[in-house]
This record gives structure tokens, C-alpha cells and sequence, in this order.
């Protein structure tokens, strides 16, 4: 039995990856959501260190945490809040409630385990726009975090950073055909991807964990960056 903790499971992401999961008799899902229900752990990310801490307390090991967990800053209400607003929110979510969700699941993460945090294709290409700005900060952030992490971990556990463009979940969903063609031509694949297209690099990860590197990026479209 494969054991995966998943945050941001109510997520378009985390919805796809649920279902792809279901195909695998031998994994174990253990959502954490904000809203709980069923197989779910109460769990927000911009709680204090202790309190997630806590929350994982009662799992009794994991080999793997995929961490889908992100704030959503384009749609309302954080779409309005100021700049500084937004990056804060980033920050106590997307941020330090990634490092407080790692932090927590190790002492629990089986050898030769798998994490895995999102980051994003246009990090380190550069887009204009404010939104872009900030999640370029954000997602850059967590990348060089997980290089890191990788390196700290080597022989303990994999660590990898899966990068899609823009994915048609929550926010995708309420833009107008025209603004997303708009967006799409300034992405990387220059399409909208889908959320199972994300799951399945997600899937491919935990199935072949060996394939890539501790400490990769892997894209949506093309597979890991060679040179990172
Ligand atoms: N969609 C894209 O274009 C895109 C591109 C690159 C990277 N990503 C990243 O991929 C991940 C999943 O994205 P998605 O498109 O599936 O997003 P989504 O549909 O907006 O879902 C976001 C998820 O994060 C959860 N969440 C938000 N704030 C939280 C908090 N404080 N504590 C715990 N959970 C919280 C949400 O839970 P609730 O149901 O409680 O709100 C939801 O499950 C995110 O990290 C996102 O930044 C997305």
C-alpha cells in the first residue's frame, strides 16, 4: 500500500489527482482540506507551525505528500486586495504553509519517500502582469526551496517540483474564451492544460519515483528541465 498525503485536495488539481489514484487498488489517499469530509484531515495552511503539527500527529506514516495546497489570488475576494495583500497571502499559504506541511509529514515519511510541491512554467521565463509578478516570486521561491530540500534529504526521501502553465481549474473556468486565448498564447505550451494532464505527471512521479532526479522540475509539457 502506497500511503499519499495530498493537500489542496477540493482543488482542481487535487480533484483530478484523486481520480486518477482511484486507478491504483494499492495507494492510499489522506486528503487534507480546509473543509473536511470523508478520508480528509482538517488542515489550513495559514495555521500556526503547532497546529499542523497536531494535525498530522495521527497519521501513522506516509510515502508520499503531494502538496496542492495554493492561494488563489486572481479570483475574488484576494483579486481585490492590494499588492502587498496578495503576497502575503502567498507567502503564509503557498510558502510557509508548504514548509510547515513538509516539515510536519518528515518525522512521519517512510524511506525513500516522494514530495512533491508545485511550482509553476513561467517562474523563471518572466511574464508582465502583477499577477504573474507575484506568483513568479512565489512558485521561484518554492522551486530553489525544493532544490534544497532535495539536497538536505538525499538518500532519505525525493523531492520534485512539478511546473504546469495555466491549468483550466477554478479560476480558468470563469474567464472569457478571448482572455483565455490571451493567456494561453503567453504560456510556454501555449495552451491551457488540463488538471488530469497535471495528475498524470503527478501519477507518473509516484509510480517511477527513480525517473527523475531528487531536486527536478518537472513540466507539464515536456518533462523534467534538463539543465535544473
Ligand atoms: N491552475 C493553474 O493555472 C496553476 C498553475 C501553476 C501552478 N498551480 C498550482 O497548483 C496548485 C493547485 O492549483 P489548482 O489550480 O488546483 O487550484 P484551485 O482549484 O484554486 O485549488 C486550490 C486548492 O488550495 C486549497 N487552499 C487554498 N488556501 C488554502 C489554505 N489556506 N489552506 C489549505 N488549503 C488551501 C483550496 O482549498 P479550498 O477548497 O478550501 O479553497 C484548494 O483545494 C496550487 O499550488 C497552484 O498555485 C496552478
Amino acid at each position: 500500500m502506497l500511503r499519499i498525503l495530498v493537500s489542496g485536495i477540493s482543488g482542481g488539481i487535487g480533484a483530478a489527482f484523486v481520480a486518477r489514484a482511484r486507478l491504483h487498488p494499492d495507494w492510499e489517499v489522506i486528503g487534507l482540506a480546509r473543509a473536511p469530509n470523508g478520508h480528509v484531515i482538517s488542515f489550513d495552511a495559514a495555521w500556526p507551525n503547532d497546529r499542523i503539527a497536531a494535525a498530522i500527529q495521527a497519521i501513522d506514516g506516509a510515502d508520499a505528500l503531494v502538496c496542492l495546497h495554493g492561494a488563489d489570488i486572481v479570483s475574488p475576494p484576494l483579486r481585490q486586495a492590494s499588492y502587498l495583500d496578495r503576497l502575503e497571502a502567498l507567502y503564509r499559504v503557498d510558502l510557509a504553509g508548504t514548509v510547515k506541511l513538509i516539515r510536519a509529514v518528515l518525522p512521519k515519511m517512510k524511506r525513500g519517500g516522494v514530495i512533491v510541491v508545485m511550482g509553476w512554467d513561467q517562474a523563471s521565463a518572466g511574464m508582465a502582469g502583477e499577477s504573474a509578478e507575484l506568483y513568479a516570486l512565489t512558485k521561484g521561491a518554492l522551486t530553489s526551496y525544493a532544490k534544497s530540500l532535495a539536497a538536505t534529504l538525499e538518500g532519505q526521501a525525493l523531492v520534485y517540483v512539478v511546473a504546469p502553465g495555466w491549468v483550466l481549474t477554478r479560476w480558468g473556468e470563469t474567464l472569457s474564451s478571448e482572455s483565455r486565448r490571451r493567456l494561453a498564447g503567453r504560456t510556454r505550451s501555449g495552451r491551457w492544460q488540463t488538471p488530469d494532464q497535471v495528475a498524470q505527471v503527478l501519477e507518473s512521479l509516484l509510480i517511477r519515483p527513480g525517473d527523475y532526479a531528487s531536486g527536478q522540475v518537472v513540466y507539464v509539457d515536456r518533462g523534467a528541465d534538463v539543465t535544473g
